[in-house]
């Protein structure tokens, strides 16, 4: 299993997760509840599911795609560290990844 940490936008909440080898990590977020909407589902069409990973786990993704990149020049609350978890597949190497909820991501718990 590979452990995923979810922060809170406001970075009050941490939720850990595991998910499997292969799972995206917008699905994962989802199926936990996070508050991700991920609208285009993956067709980088939408940047709902954006997310900022932590500055440390961030140079173990693989780099962003040029259509990720445009993406998410158009996401709300993007940092240099921010990805679209539609584009995010775990692998082994991606254990302990942590990534943050961006400033305004809707609760859906909370609807
Ligand atoms: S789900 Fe729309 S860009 Fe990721």
């Amino acid at each position: 299993m590979i452990r995923v940490r979810f922060v809170s936008a406001d970075g009050a909440s941490v939720e850990e997760v595991d998910g499997s080898p292969g799972d995206r990590l917008l699905d994962l977020a989802q199926a936990y509840g996070q508050p991700l909407e991920g609208t285009c589902e993956g067709q980088m069409a939408c940047s709902t599911c954006h997310v900022i990973v932590a500055a440390d786990d961030f140079a173990r993704l693989p780099p962003a795609s040029e259509d990720e990149e445009d993406m998410l020049d158009l996401a709300l609350g993007a940092t240099r560290t921010s990805r679209l978890a539609c584009q995010i597949e775990l692998t082994e190497t991606l254990g302990g990844l942590t990534v943050k909820m961006p400033p305004g991501a809707r609760d859906m718990r909370r609807r």
